[in-house]
């Protein structure tokens, strides 16, 4: 018969248990290769942030969903590209169930853009891809994105918060034109090149 050791931790382990050594040694690693991941999020999102002007909202501003319709900045006769006296452009939209107001806007290359949203109903989100403007845009609140566009073409603008079953359907359209192309368009034809 095998006699065992006096001190109880000194005692052979039943089949299938890890010893403690072994246990510690594994969460350690463990906690090495998690603080290594929050290391390199966090190094991402502060070189984001410098390089791409990538960064949450700076500004809280509220308005009244229910009104948006009747009065105020975002009436049906006052959406869409702004030319502002001081030569930027101003993009005002509404994210609603399934679309954004209007869905395709005309901007200028290489000039001071801002996009100003709201939302009518529930959370959506709005993304230019390959380029710093990335928001929710939430009811009640106006989301504010500057950004300056280097070159022409088209940009997608998918919405991408689920907002309800059309979620996948809602894109829109951003068209990024010269600057000689679009002081010659009209108002309305900065509005209304989804239909073009
Ligand atoms: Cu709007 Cu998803």
């Amino acid at each position: 018969m095998v006699e065992l050791p006096s001190d109880p931790l000194q005692c052979p382990l039943p089949d299938g248990a890890v010893p403690e050594s072994v246990v510690v040694r594994t969460e350690e690693h463990w906690v090495a290769i998690m603080v290594m991941m929050l290391t390199v999020m966090m190094v991402i999102m502060v070189v984001t942030s410098l390089v791409g002007a990538l960064h949450p909202a700076s500004n809280v501003e509220v308005i009244d969903s229910r009104t948006l319709h009747l009065k105020g900045e975002f009436v049906e006769s006052n959406l869409g590209t702004a030319l502002e006296p001081d030569g930027s452009v101003t993009v005002r939209l509404i994210a609603q169930q399934y679309d954004f107001v209007p869905r395709c806007v005309v901007v200028p290359a290489d000039r001071p853009v801002k996009f100003r949203l709201t939302s009518d109903d529930v959370v959506h989100g709005f993304l230019l891809p390959e380029t710093n403007v990335n928001t929710m845009v939430v009811p009640g609140f106006v989301s504010e994105v500057r950004t300056r566009f280097a070159r022409t073409g088209d940009y997608l603008m998918p919405c991408h918060e689920y907002c309800g079953l059309g979620h996948q359907a809602m894109w829109a359209r951003v068209s990024v034109v010269s600057w000689d192309h679009f002081a010659g368009q009209s108002l309305l034809e900065r509005t209304r090149c989804a239909t073009q």
